[in-house]
């Protein structure tokens, strides 16, 4: 698979309007994107993110779109506008999540629904109808509870394992020989954003409150990365990254690649008696 080249692209990002999402959308822009969409739920944060982006890299470079991503019809919404605003688009950010464990319906609905929602709007309609080049690219991110358990956390650890899940199937090269769309996971590390504020609130009961305080990735000593500093690593992978690969970026080191262990590889079954 050739380089990516993204001068000139559009992107549209869910959950775009702070933390990663935006970090991600300012990378692209220095990287001479064409224009980003901040799809995302907070309005006013989202409204000023579009005014941060247009003081430094000017007029008509961003627009925000009001999308809840358990919303089919505004997610479309968003896909519409921005080929409305920029008449292409090529690649899509996968990214907005919530972390609260007892409203784990709606976490399922976001992190992992909505990621689904987006991968098919974007891989069977809106990237293969309006990419500019002969390729687009889809970025899911899960994160590294999405590779090993956050213990304390099942509902958001579940649908980080189930975004790499549809990422290793979605991003197979039988897809990407039909659809020319790389769909690729991304697993950041602890990074320093709103996401975790309200996390042990809303744990499920004082037991998992114990058992996340003891979860070394949680330990507030854990070396952590800003947004900025692992932003221009997720604009690297979609410029080199394979379709169906998924990588960890972690204390703001550059991506490097996890595989699972396939079954055919275990040598020495351990069969229950
Ligand atoms: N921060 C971390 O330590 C960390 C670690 C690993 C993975 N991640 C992942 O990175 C991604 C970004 O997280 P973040 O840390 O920037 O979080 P954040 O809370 O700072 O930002 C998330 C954004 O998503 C938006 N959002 C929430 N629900 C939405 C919905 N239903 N529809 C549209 N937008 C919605 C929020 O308004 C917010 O702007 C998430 O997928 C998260 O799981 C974060």
């Amino acid at each position: 698979m050739a380089t990516f080249d993204i001068n000139g692209k559009v992107a549209l990002v869910t959950g775009g309007a702070s933390g990663i999402g935006y970090a991600i959308a300012v990378a692209l822009l220095a990287k001479g994107v064409k224009g980003v969409t901040l799809a995302d739920v907070a309005t006013e944060v989202g409204e000023r993110a579009v005014k941060e982006i247009e003081a430094k890299f000017g007029e008509g470079k961003a627009i925000f779109v009001k999308t809840d991503v358990t919303n089919a019809s505004e997610f479309e919404e968003a896909f519409q506008k921005t080929v409305e605003k920029f008449q292409n688009v090529d690649i899509l950010i996968n990214n907005a999540a919530i972390a609260l464990e007892k409203h784990w319906e709606r976490l399922i609905d976001v992190n992992l629904c909505g990621v689904f929602r987006g991968t098919l709007l974007g891989l069977e309609t809106y990237l293969p109808k309006y990419k500019s080049g002969e390729e687009a690219v889809i970025i899911n991110v899960s994160s590294i509870a999405g590779v090993a358990p956050f213990v304390a956390c099942p509902a958001y650890t579940a649908s980080k394992f189930g975004v790499h899940g549809l990422t290793l199937a979605w991003g197979h090269p039988a897809h990407f020989k039909d659809t020319k769309v790389k769909v690729i996971g991304v697993c950041p590390g602890i990074t320093l954003t709103q996401l975790g504020a309200e996390s042990t609130e809303n744990l499920f009961t004082d037991r998992y409150k114990n058992i996340y305080l003891s979860t070394p990735e949680l330990d507030p000593n854990h070396p952590k990365q800003t947004p900025e500093e692992m932003s221009p690593h997720v604009v690297r992978l979609i410029e080199k990254a394979t379709s169906g690969t998924v990588w960890i970026v972690e204390e703001g080191q550059p991506p490097y690649q996890y595989e699972m262990i396939k079954r055919e590889q275990i040598e020495d079954k351990n069969y229950i008696d």
